[in-house]
């Protein structure tokens, strides 16, 4: 068991509900952004990742906690369209961070690949969204760059909407 493990895990999973959180209300507001099909993959993939997050968390023996970020209450504050998706391509890329840093630790070969493929569905949700068409970036000298998915999730279920 490894305490600090669970702990970052519970993180994603706070994270994550929000995230379903943040798609629920962004599908029935005015300014959201996006199209149904696109807030509905990413309610999916959210919901999808806590689903693997609270396996995880059992596989190490911890408790997946109930608690939910204030992500969306951040997000639907926000008066613009432009503003929303920005601040969710954001929160995605801080996710892949911090998965970026889980996987630096000693994780059993299930937890790895499910964390992997959460990762390449958080890249992808950056990618999609509609004013995000300039990189956005991860931390130093790395970037959202297009094209390092590791291809095990498949191809997208909704067109990417196209940037003019
Ligand atoms: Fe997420």
């Amino acid at each position: 068991m490894s305490r600090e493990i669970i702990d970052r895990l519970n993180e994603l999973l706070e994270c994550e509900r929000a995230g379903v959180e943040v798609a629920m209300r962004l599908a029935t507001s005015d300014a959201r952004g996006f199209t149904e099909g696109e807030l509905k993959k990413f309610a999916e993939d959210e919901g999808w990742a806590c689903g693997g997050l609270r396996k995880a968390i059992l596989r190490f023996g911890g408790t997946p906690l109930e608690r939910t970020g204030d992500f969306s209450v951040k997000v639907m504050a926000l008066p613009t369209e432009g503003e929303r998706v920005s601040l969710l391509a954001r929160g995605q890329a801080w996710v892949v961070r911090r998965i970026d840093a889980l996987l630096a630790k000693d994780l059993d070969p299930e937890t790895r690949a499910f964390i992997v493929e959460m990762r390449d569905q958080h890249l992808e949700n950056v990618e999609a969204c509609p004013m995000c068409s300039s990189p956005v970036t991860l931390g130093r000298g790395s970037m959202m760059t297009k094209g390092v998915r590791s291809g095990s999730t498949g191809a997208r279920k909704y067109p990417r909407r196209s940037h003019s």
